[in-house]
């Protein structure tokens, strides 16, 4: 018999068929009775694919006593408890490394989209006004600003590499300096805000980065500042953000990410001056590919009692 896998959070048809041929699944997301999926396979899941986003919490865990491993499709894993998976004796592991690239590339694309308004842009093309009422408004410049990084991991030196091809001063926060870059460091965001013209947020989410980039770190940005988050909402008061695009203060936002996905906060998408991403920084079929095969190599290992490629717990 094939261990049973919970399937948390909605995959790629490929990963699906990928993993039933070594895991009985059970799609948790697409069940409409969640406690009888999990009363009736209380035995034999063995497995639990989710997503940082989403998650896995105690409760959940224990509802299945038999579970080994929560594998998470994604580098964040925030939303699984993971002290409570390490008290049960269950593995926890991320897919790190495959979606770096990927991610900054978003980072900088969004910075581009909201600064040099490309979406408007392209109304302006498609509705009409090129032709009716001639070039649109100007825009404002993204090289050699000084870029503010707010967590220099892995993602944020991608993103830092980029910046520096478009000759961007980069510096960065951070809970400590890092002797191997080259950046000036400032302990906090809200120390780091006035020095830089672009703030660029890829901390990793969690507890420990819950509103980090807060009312002072926003109130200390420069005026026509642009800002951009791909790591998670939680990192940000969303509130004060709002209020300084909304003034105008700030000039422009370009954000992967939101509190309370998908349901964001209608305001933004009232403001002309904010470019918006569904949480797709990852969300190319290549990298999509690689997540799924490092998810499945890690699901795989423990069942096979080998060791995982890539633990986090
Ligand atoms: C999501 C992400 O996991 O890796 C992360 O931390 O936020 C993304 O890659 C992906 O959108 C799957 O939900």
């Amino acid at each position: 018999m094939k261990p049973g896998l919970l399937v948390v959070g909605e995959l790629p048809a490929w990963d699906l068929e990928a993993l039933s041929e070594r895991f009985d699944l059970h799609l948790y997301y697409a069940a409409e009775d969640k406690a009888g999926l999990l009363a009736r396979h209380r035995e034999t899941i063995r497995a639990i694919s989710t997503k940082g986003e989403i998650g896995a919490d105690a409760a959940l865990m224990d509802a299945l006593p038999k579970v080994e491993i929560i594998a998470c499709y994604g580098v964040g894993y925030d939303a699984i408890d993971v002290g409570a998976a390490t008290a049960r004796g269950i593995r926890v592991t991320n897919t790190p490394d495959v979606l770096t690239e990927e991610v900054a590339d978003m980072a900088i694309g969004l910075l581009l989209a909201a600064a040099r308004r490309i979406p408007a842009g392209d109304a302006w093309v498609r509705g009409g006004s090129w032709a009716a009422r001639g070039p649109m408004p100007l825009t404002t410049r993204v090289w050699g600003k000084r870029i503010g990084i707010v967590g220099l991991g892995r993602i944020g030196r991608a993103i830092a590499r980029r910046a520096e091809a478009f000759r961007m001063p980069v510096s960065y926060s951070g809970r400590e300096r890092k002797a191997e870059v080259p950046y000036d460091w400032y302990p906090t965001p809200a120390a780091l805000a006035p020095h830089v013209e672009v703030m660029m947020v890829s901390a990793a989410g969690g507890a420990s980065t819950r509103g980090l980039v807060d009312r002072a770190a926003i109130a200390a940005l420069r005026p026509g500042a642009i800002f951009c988050n791909v790591s998670r909402g939680t990192v940000v008061d969303e509130a004060a953000l709002l209020e300084a695009l909304r003034t105008g203060r700030i000039a422009a936002a370009g954000l992967d990410v939101f509190l309370n996905e998908p349901e964001i906060d209608p305001d933004f998408a009232r403001l002309e001056n904010v470019v918006l991403q569904p949480h797709a920084a990852s969300a190319t079929v290549e990298t999509r590919r690689d997540m799924g095969r490092l998810m499945r190599e890690n699901l795989e290992a423990q069942i096979d009692g080998h060791p995982l490629p890539t633990p986090v717990a």
